[in-house]
């Protein structure tokens, strides 16, 4: 899949800027603050109806305004052309619209026009907390298995429902005991059906990620990824998490919160057999994370058999020249690029290669083409 062109309306600090893309690479080059990330977080909201970055859609409006708009237009591996629609207001929240038509579940739409993002807040995925590798195989599953989405959201309401239980019990008492088992069951079907999958994504992953990671770095560092559910799990996965839920039934009342499940999921990162989170350096950190983004590429194309755009946002900076040109080059050449970077210097021909490349140059909100 391919963006054409996008239109942003109101959005960020984008009273109303219009973007032709190439098929190639899209350089987004201006100096801070002027709305480069913007228009990636456009694209996201098109692709994945939100944000990449983890803010609320009420943040977006230009300030003062109560409303935004991203309209684009998408070309798929079989080039279908898509106008996608996406449109906020303050006080009717957001809709989505696909030629016209609006979509009413996000899982009905997110897939058709796959992205991957790399992002400045992703370099907390193989050092931070395990909520940041959840949301990663969260993102990539979302957009390959449409039933995922549909799982997890239940799964969540279920967790929000049993919680409230459990603190109501714990603040006001007496626990509402029917209730509880009743949102356990809906805990531990929806939850079995998240942890099969992802401890399927990982299985399958590992290959893909491997390569993409000896792709990367000279012989002689294997990584691998490891599935670690937060209780153990045997062949019945349902019957251990109701052992689990059954053992922290007194720990559950005192702390009022659920405290086994796919939400305490974490995936383990290893390189030559040790934690990355412990052991690696910062540059071993890069390195995975990027392999771990062109193996989410290259997963994401061949189970949806629709080729994604990358967006790489402020890569540059957090890379040294050789690491970043080695990037540039690796990522421009698997399909649609979307690079922003505020050094014009950082670019050369080694960089790009022969690819199709094309500069938009953003200044206050607004983008400028030099032969314009
Ligand atoms: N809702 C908003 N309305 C107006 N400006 C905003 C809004 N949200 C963020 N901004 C501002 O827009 C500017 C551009 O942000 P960003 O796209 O992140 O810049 P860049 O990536 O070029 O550094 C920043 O100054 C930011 O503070
Ligand atoms: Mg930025």
């Amino acid at each position: 899949m391919r963006v054409k062109k996008v239109q942003l309306t109101n959005f960020r600090n984008h009273t109303d800027s219009s973007l032709e893309f190439t098929g190639g690479i899209n350089f987004i080059t201006g100096a801070n603050a002027q709305g480069k990330t913007s228009i990636l977080e456009a694209l996201s909201y098109v692709c994945l109806t939100k944000s990449f970055l983890q803010q609320s859609d009420t943040t977006v409006p230009r300030f003062g305004a109560a409303q935004f708009a991203v309209d684009a237009q998408m070309e798929t591996d079989k080039n279908v052309v898509n106008r996608v629609k996406v449109a906020y207001d303050a006080q009717a929240g957001k809709s989505y619209f696909l030629d016209s038509n609006e979509v009413k579940k996000s899982a009905d739409v997110i897939g058709m026009f796959p992205i991957v993002v790399l992002s400045p807040g992703d370099f907390a995925l193989t050092g931070g907390a395990p909520s940041e590798r959840r949301k990663f195989a969260d993102i990539v599953l979302s957009q390959v298995w449409r039933s995922y989405l549909e799982e997890l959201t239940e799964y969540r309401r279920a967790l929000k429902q049993r919680n409230r239980i459990l603190l109501d019990g714990k603040l006001n008492g007496p626990l509402d005991a029917d209730m509880l088992a009743a949102w356990t069951d809906a805990l531990v079907a929806h939850g079995t059906k998240v942890m099969s999958r992802r401890r399927r994504f990982v299985d399958e992953f590992q290959d893909t990620f491997a390569a993409s990671y000896a792709s990367l770095v000279e012989a002689g560092e294997t990584p691998a990824l490891r599935y670690e559910p937060s209780f153990a799990v045997d062949a019945d996965v349902a019957e251990c998490f109701r052992k689990s839920l059954r053992e922290l039934a007194r720990a559950e009342r005192a702390r009022g919160a659920t405290l086994a499940g796919p939400h305490r999921d974490d995936i383990d990162f290893m390189l030559n057999g040790m934690p990355i989170r412990e052991f690696a350096s910062q540059g071993q950190h890069k390195t995975f994370l990027v392999a771990l983004k062109i193996a989410e590429f290259h997963y994401i194309k061949a189970m949806l058999g629709e080729t994604p755009a990358m967006l790489l946002d402020d890569v540059l900076t957090e890379l040294d020249y050789t690491r970043a040109s080695r990037v540039i080059r690796t990522v421009a050449g698997l399909g649609q690029t979307f690079v922003t970077a505020t050094d014009m210097m950082n670019f050369d021909e080694k960089m790009v290669g022969m690819r199709d490349a094309k500069f938009h140059f953003v200044r206050e909100g607004s983008v400028v083409y030099e032969n314009a």
